[in-house]
């Protein structure tokens, strides 16, 4: 079995993975979303102290399966440093104790497999990862071969949630939300620009749609707050969609996914179908449980890192915070 560890951001999480089966032994989150809501975004030193405590409180109940573990994954790129650091020494600690070496995971890798928890991967992959860190296309070939194709030129998808949820004093996290806002609320009644339409780049951006809801946060009374989510959701899925459009234009998809934190959307997931229905190509989704970040993705993405012999010892496992896929 393999024990793995996230804590990239304010989720912490440990899940056991059966190395033969890929079935999950165990699982269990932990989020601080109450914690931090009050200041509608995370705090990382906040999200540190938490983990600090959450982690080894989790790791409790995992003692059972220690003798039967073969490496410890962790999440030690991208995410927060003072978080992701949090995971990594607890990896270390148990790779020490147990004499068990290390697998160090990306988080958007783990991100991809949260599609093929308990189940085989399947390649070629166009997959949109929308979350609160990251916005990006990414062409899947095989575990080795992952590139991204596009990607935000300032704010992600489910950050604009955040902050639009903020601007409102909705509270953290913002997307559910502003999705549960937005069904009560009427798109026409506000006309957001949608960002990048006139430009030929395959790319995204949402500071510039953020700033028009400010302003239109600004001038309303709350009254106004469904219309406005509604419209903003609106704007801000038609820009992946508009660009996801050029995007197959020249590259058919033949198998089309969204993960992250973001791709609980409903709304989101309505017009990707819609989309992809033109293609028809089929749309592969996460359980819901499994789109925010959690182990369990981590632990599957690490069957792959197992089955190849990467294995790191302890005193080389770093956190890399900016890292890319
Ligand atoms: O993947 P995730 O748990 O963490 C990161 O890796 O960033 O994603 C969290 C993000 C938050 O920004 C949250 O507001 C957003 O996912 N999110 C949503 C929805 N549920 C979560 N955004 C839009 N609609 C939702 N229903
Ligand atoms: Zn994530």
């Amino acid at each position: 079995m393999i024990l793995s560890i996230e804590s990239s951001c304010d989720d912490s999480s440990i899940a056991i993975t059966e190395i033969k089966t890929k079935k999950l032994i165990y699982h269990k989150k932990i989020s601080q979303e109450l914690e931090h809501s009050k200041y509608g975004g995370v705090v990382p030193e906040l999200a540190s102290r938490l983990h600090a405590l959450a982690l080894p409180a989790i790791l409790e109940e995992c003692s059972p399966w220690f003798s039967q573990l073969k490496a410890i994954a962790v999440t030690n790129e991208p995410g927060l440093s003072v978080t992701l650091i949090e995971g990594v020494v607890m990896a270390k600690a148990l790779s020490i104790t147990l004499n068990i070496p290390i697998l160090p995971i990306n988080h958007l890798k783990g991100h991809i497999y949260s599609l093929f928890i308990e189940k085989e991967a399947q390649f070629p992959l166009t997959v949109l990862l929308v979350s609160g860190g990251h916005t990006q296309l990414i062409e899947v070939t095989s575990h080795e071969a992952m590139e991204t194709v596009a990607t935000t030129m300032d704010d992600s998808y489910g950050e604009s949630f955040d902050k639009v949820a903020k601007m409102m004093g909705l509270g953290y996290p913002g997307g559910p939300l502003i999705e549960k806002l937005a069904l009560g609320g009427d798109s026409s009644r506000f006309a957001f620009t949608v960002p990048l339409w006139q430009s030929p780049l395959i790319a995204f951006s949402y500071s510039g749609l953020k700033n028009q809801v400010r302003l239109a946060v600004e001038a309303s009374s709350s009254a106004d707050y469904p219309n406005i989510a509604s419209a903003f959701q609106k704007t801000a899925t038609d820009h992946l969609i508009q660009k996801l459009k050029k995007y197959f234009k020249i590259h058919k998809p033949q198998r089309f996914a969204i993960v992250g934190g973001a791709s609980a959307n409903l709304y989101l997931r309505g017009e990707i179908e819609a989309l992809l229905a033109t293609y028809r190509a089929p749309l592969l989704l996460a359980p819901l449980e499994f789109c925010s970040d959690n182990a369990a993705m981590i632990g599957r993405a690490a069957m792959q890192e197992y089955a190849r012999d990467n294995f790191v010892n302890y005193s080389h496992v770093n956190v890399n915070a900016r890292c890319k896929l």
